[in-house]
């Protein structure tokens, strides 16, 4: 449908604290003033998506999530029980697992993908919270279903708060809070003429076989299709989290004006970086000051997105940019007047980030390569990391108390943001090569063996440092295509965690696991092949 833009108030999700039981369940929504009521998912009876939960750094955290969705997956249809870990059962009784992206939590409450559970079902989930305060999110992990869980509804915000960082004990920094902190949930969405949710982007895979990626062609912000939301003269901190399937974004304001990126994924950077632009992709999350101290009553700025998609894509399913974001309209009213500090970490009662650079041989290097399964071209026949499947070996084993260069090699033509649970990274570098000599020079095996080259004689070009705003700990990092991205990752000790990442547990099933995953956040493509477990050995 053709929706008028900004006609629709921007909702904030309800706060939650403290020890609680969350029960996922179908709810309605009306996305836009003009859709009907859709039938949706989500946690804790919200109308779509789920409360904001919010925790304080050190204090544990013990959530039990609930499975009670009745009257079968919302997207039947669209499971494709041909995936690694869906069946036809996940149409009836929908599975569901559920992951805090970002959190350092022990492996038997990570959400593990095959630890789903089906209606009647539950699990409790506790959570340390030793880690600095940051913009962590819940979502639905559950095997080969995942994509669908999450358009149904199933993703929320999770604030994690320290003394230094707007927690209950005060402000230090002064940044913007209260009611000038807004989380900000970004995704696309596709609706039909009903107003119900659509799963469906392209016409050239039939329904219930897996489609590549999911597009949607209009934008939602906390739910609803492009809102707006009425500011006053002053500051704003914005939580920005991309949930979307596989859209990236290039947002940047209307009026072209500078705003400051103060945080990312693991939380605060060491100094604001101010820009007129910023990149996000599926699973990353920003922390921006956004200053509209100029902003005159009724008067308006939009934030925007024009990040094309690449061409076998546009050309399979017609995606564009989702452009209208979210409008912002002044109210007049004298807001939050002080600007961010100069610095955020380090000689302010927080340490300095430890530099991204290592001294070099100090690590262990990786090579990790992207690739669609087979030949390029839409949709892929699934995209793999190393040529291997989920259930493929060898499963990656880093040394507790180690660190390791992650080279990211994406020989595909989409970029992939790369997530590893647990993990921070930090990014080094991003460097371009010839993806066609590369291919050429090192054939790849039948999907199943491993393939892992090294990409060093087919480099082209000086490496590139990150941008100021993504120097930040990162769990989730963009890969672009035809470039090695390599990343630095801290695999902790066991004392510094205070819980062992290498303990095995046994998963509702009875099946006995042990470590976690790491995958491609689009959600996609995690669903199918382009994930793997890693264990953290001693
Ligand atoms: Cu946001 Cu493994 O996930
Ligand atoms: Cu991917």
């Amino acid at each position: 449908p053709q929706l008028t833009p900004y006609v629709d108030e921007l909702p904030v999700a309800p706060v939650l604290a403290g020890d609680r039981t969350i029960l996922m369940a179908t709810s309605t929504h009306r996305f836009h003033r003009d859709l009907g009521v859709a039938k949706t998912w989500s946690y804790g009876g919200e109308p779509y998506l789920g409360p904001t939960i919010e925790a304080q750094s050190g204090e544990p955290l013990a959530l039990t999530f609930g499975n009670a969705l009745v009257g079968g997956h919302l997207f039947a249809a669209d499971v494709d029980p041909t995936l690694e870990g869906a069946s036809e059962l996940d149409r009836t009784q929908p599975r569901t697992s559920v992951h805090v992206h970002g959190a350092v939590t022990p492996p038997e409450a990570d959400g593990h993908p095959e630890n789903g559970y089906r209606p009647g079902g539950s699990m409790t989930h506790r959570h340390p919270n030793g880690q600095d305060a940051a913009h962590l999110w819940y979502h639905d992990h559950a095997m080969g279903i995942t994509r669908l869980n999450a358009v149904a509804g199933l993703a929320g915000t999770y604030l994690l708060r320290d003394a230094y960082d707007t927690g209950a004990a005060g402000n230090p920094l002064g940044l913007p809070s209260g009611e000038f902190e807004v989380p900000l949930t970004l995704a696309d969405r596709r609706f039909q003429a009903d107003g119900s949710l659509n799963f469906r982007t392209s016409r050239n895979v039939p329904q219930g076989r897996w489609e590549g990626s999911m597009f949607g062609d209009l934008m939602t912000v906390n739910g609803v299709v492009s809102p707006y939301l009425k500011v006053a003269a002053g500051y704003y901190r914005f939580r920005v989290l991309n949930a979307s399937n596989a859209r990236a974004y290039r947002l940047f304001f209307s009026n072209r004006m500078l705003f400051w990126v103060v945080g990312t994924d693991g939380g605060l950077l060491d100094a604001p970086a101010r820009t007129s632009a910023v990149r996000i992709a599926p699973g990353e999350r920003l922390d921006l000051v956004v200053d509209f101290g100029s902003l005159a009553a009724g008067d308006h700025v939009d934030l925007t997105n024009d990040q094309q998609e690449p061409a076998e894509v546009v050309a399979a399913t017609a995606v564009a940019p989702t452009k209208d974001i979210i409008r912002f309209v002044g109210t007049g009213v004298r807001g939050f007047t002080s600007a961010p500090p100069d610095t955020l970490r380090g000689g302010t009662g927080r340490p300095a980030l430890l530099p991204a650079l290592p001294a070099a041989g100090s690590v262990a290097r990786r090579i990790v390569t992207l690739t669609p399964a087979t030949a390029p071209g839409w949709p892929p026949a699934g995209m793999m990391m190393n040529n291997l499947r989920y259930r493929d070996g060898p499963i990656l084993s880093p040394r507790q108390g180690t660190a390791e260069v992650w080279e990211f090699v994406n020989a595909s033509s989409q970029a992939h943001p790369m997530h590893l649970h647990l993990v921070h990274m930090r990014i080094v570098e991003r460097q371009r090569f010839d993806v066609a000599a590369y291919r050429q020079a090192n054939p790849r095996p039948a999907p199943g063996t491993m393939w892992s080259p090294a990409p060093d004689a087919y480099l082209r070009g000086v490496p590139l440092p990150p941008q100021a705003w993504e120097t930040g700990a990162k769990d989730t990092v963009g890969c672009p295509p035809g470039m090695v991205t390599r990343v630095l990752v801290r695999f902790p000790e066991a004392a510094e965690l205070g819980f062992d990442p290498d303990a095995s547990f046994a998963a509702v099933n009875g099946a006995l696991l042990r470590g976690y995953v790491w995958h491609c956040h689009i959600l996609d493509h995690e669903d199918d092949c382009m994930m793997a477990r890693y264990r953290m050995t001693t």
